[in-house]
């Protein structure tokens, strides 16, 4: 039975985490500060799951240096369920309250309160004529987050502002120019921009802070997979939100950075049900979950404490001057150009995504040509589980293989993998 230490595991999602962290789980399950009973069996009310909370919220902003003072450009930190795809919907729900109260206050500038039946009717036909949700679909993360802006708004509040598999034989890989994007002309027709800074499916991550001018449309990112593997420019966006389960830690929370300024000023339900737009749930509710530090209704505190903990490991791997984060970047930093230069040094590689764009996270390659495709890639993942090298089947909806090169998978097990990437083109 192998162990830990001789296991490599490359799996995108979940993934593996650090094992001091899970040493340390482990105990906590059965005892948590000596109190005589574990973390998940404590309140998610008590003083030590506050503390918890609190501790974690506060590394995360020393972590993506977070601005969380109180008034319109701070921001908040919370914990939610529901997963990335739960994000998905919230943004949509939040983001379209937001675009309708903004409007009515306006409508209600030009025409006056008095008349509220021609208030409404102005609004109506606002959001007929002007309200869009546009969208960078880039891979298949951002596609479904669109289709799901479709389903709940309807397709003709979404706006697809680049499909990058238009520009490449109908296949995700690439991040087209931004003169080719068509965002909503006018800013103030426009709910929010969103983009997957890093498709984890696809092997697609923004190398930047996509160019879209921030201070006229509301950016929204999904950091699912690249979270705290990276600088990010936080006060360039509304909100930025990602799933625990693969940089931070176990499946059960889903972490959001959430602008102050988002927070106020938003279209009640029953005017938003009269237009015949969505009401979301609310344990999806932002406002909500901020209003009760994340604790509206009952959350995993085991979870936020294996990501707190993630975050004090990065925090104290952190060299003291820069950005805390700056230390994990390198690290990411330096592992991918080791697989990326074998896999561009031997033929029989092929990686999927253009250069430009290629992730540092998660990364697609298939091998050989097509008529011995299947065959090498057969050995290949043959060869990679016969060393312990695991998880390095490609998404089954791109195939090939796909290595996910997350913060606690460490030099010495890409620099494994990548022996035997070598070894295996040598062979060929
Ligand atoms: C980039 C990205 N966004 C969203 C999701 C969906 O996350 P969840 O399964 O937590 O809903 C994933 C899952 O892998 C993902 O990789």
């Amino acid at each position: 039975m192998p162990s830990r230490e001789e296991t490599s595991y490359f799996g995108a999602g979940p993934a593996p985490l650090p094992t001091a962290v899970l040493r340390q789980a482990s105990k906590v399950i059965l005892n948590y500060n000596d109190a005589g009973i574990g973390i998940t069996e404590i309140s998610h009310r008590s003083a030590d799951a506050e503390k918890i909370l609190e501790d974690t919220k506060s590394a995360l902003a020393t972590l993506l240096d977070i601005p969380t003072q109180e008034g319109p450009d701070g921001y908040k930190i919370i914990f939610l369920q529901g997963g990335g795809s739960g994000e998905f919907s919230a943004s949509v729900y939040h983001m379209t309250a937001l675009w309708v109260e903004k409007r009515r206050q306006k409508i209600v500038q030009e025409l006056g309160p008095e008349d509220e039946t021609k208030v409404f009717d102005a609004l109506r036909k606002a959001v007929d004529q002007e309200f869009k949700l546009d969208y960078l679909v880039t891979g298949s993360w951002s596609l479904k987050a669109s289709q799901e802006a479709a389903r709940l708004i309807g397709a003709n509040h979404v706006n697809v502002a680049v499909d990058s598999r238009k520009d490449n034989n109908g296949k995700f890989g690439t991040i087209p120019n931004e003169s080719t994007w068509s965002l909503t002309p006018n800013p103030a027709h426009s709910g929010m921009v969103y983009y997957c800074d890093n498709e984890t499916v696809d092997g697609v991550e923004f190398p930047a802070f996509p160019a879209i001018d921030s201070d006229k449309y509301q950016v929204i990112a999904d950091m699912s997979s690249n979270f705290l593997s990276r600088k990010v420019d936080v006060r360039r966006h509304a909100a930025i939100f990602g799933g625990a389960q693969k940089n931070v830690g176990t499946t059960g929370i889903t972490i959001a950075i959430i602008k102050n300024s988002l927070l106020t000023q938003l279209a009640k339900p029953d005017l938003l049900r009269k237009l015949n737009l969505p009401v979301g749930p609310v344990v999806l509710d932002w406002p909500t979950i901020v209003k009760n530090n994340s604790l509206y209704n009952t959350l995993p505190i085991f979870d936020v404490w294996i990501a707190g903990q993630v975050m004090q490991l990065l925090i104290s791997k952190a060299s003291t001057d820069g950005p805390k984060i700056a230390t994990q970047q390198s690290e990411s930093e330096k592992k991918a150009a080791l697989l990326y230069g074998i896999l561009d040094k031997y033929p029989v590689f092929h990686v999927v995504p253009d250069k430009s764009v290629r992730s540092k996270m998660n990364i697609c390659f298939r091998i050989g040509s097509e008529n011995d495709r299947d065959d090498k890639e057969k050995k290949f993942l043959a060869g990679a589980n016969e060393r312990l090298l695991l998880g390095c089947k490609g998404h089954r909806s791109v195939g090939g293989c796909r290595i996910s090169n997350y913060n606690a998978v460490s030099v010495e097990k890409v620099e494994k993998l990548a022996k035997w990437l070598e070894e295996f083109a040598q062979q060929q």
